[in-house]
């Protein structure tokens, strides 16, 4: 498992992935559906990298791209940012997103020296809610009605995890490489 730059050579992948209902069904990001919305999409992650605001690393597994694991609202004063991820289907339920999520969180900790990690979830994203509590993250408390949706209001669950909470990344876990 490798956390990597992406590139337009990943840009199928990409589409593929953000272009899966189920995968951004729990995300504020309409589902890409060109390939020209996921060129517009990789030209934000570059943007964001060259702000220093995001960082959307690729999770690369036996040597092809699966996922990507994901630092946003980097901000640098409050030493605070969001971690989000997403995994093609049918590289689910193997720990590789724990794995990738703990290689970032060393990064975030050790390498920007960040104090706080936070996550905003939807209440029945039962992976990602376990995900983080596997990772130790903390419940931190449920945003009533937070986000529109078709049919009415959904709540979100705000998780957190704090530098001096975190426990260290195992050895053989890579930190994101490129650029
Ligand atoms: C969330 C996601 C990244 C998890 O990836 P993954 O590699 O399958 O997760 P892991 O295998 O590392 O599993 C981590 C823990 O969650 C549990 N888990 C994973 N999928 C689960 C599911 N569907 N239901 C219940 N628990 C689940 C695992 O069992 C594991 O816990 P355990 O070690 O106690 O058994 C993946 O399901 C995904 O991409 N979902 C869609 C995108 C998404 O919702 N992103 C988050 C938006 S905020």
């Amino acid at each position: 498992m490798q956390l990597r730059w992406l590139e337009p050579a990943d840009l199928p992948v990409l589409q593929r992935l953000f272009g899966d209902d189920e995968v951004v069904r729990f995300m504020a990001l309409s589902r890409l559906e060109t390939r020209a919305q996921a060129e517009v999409f990789l030209e934000s992650i570059v943007e964001g990298f060259l702000e220093g605001s995001l960082y959307q690393w690729g999770l690369e597994a036996g040597g092809q791209l699966v996922g990507t694991c994901t630092l946003a609202g980097i901000d640098r004063d409050n030493r605070h940012a969001e971690i989000g991820f997403a995994l093609e289907r049918a590289h689910r339920g193997r720990g590789l997103m724990a794995r990738a999520t703990r290689a970032l969180l060393g990064f975030s900790f050790r390498f920007l020296a960040l104090h706080r990690i936070e996550a905003d979830v939807d209440p029945r994203n039962t992976a990602s809610i376990r995900l983080l509590e596997k990772l130790g993250f903390a419940r931190e408390g449920l945003l009533r009605e937070r986000y529109r949706e078709q049919d009415g209001y959904q709540d979100a669950l705000v998780y957190g995890l704090l530098a001096r909470e975190w426990q260290g990344i195992p050895a053989t876990d890579s930190q994101p490489v490129g650029r």
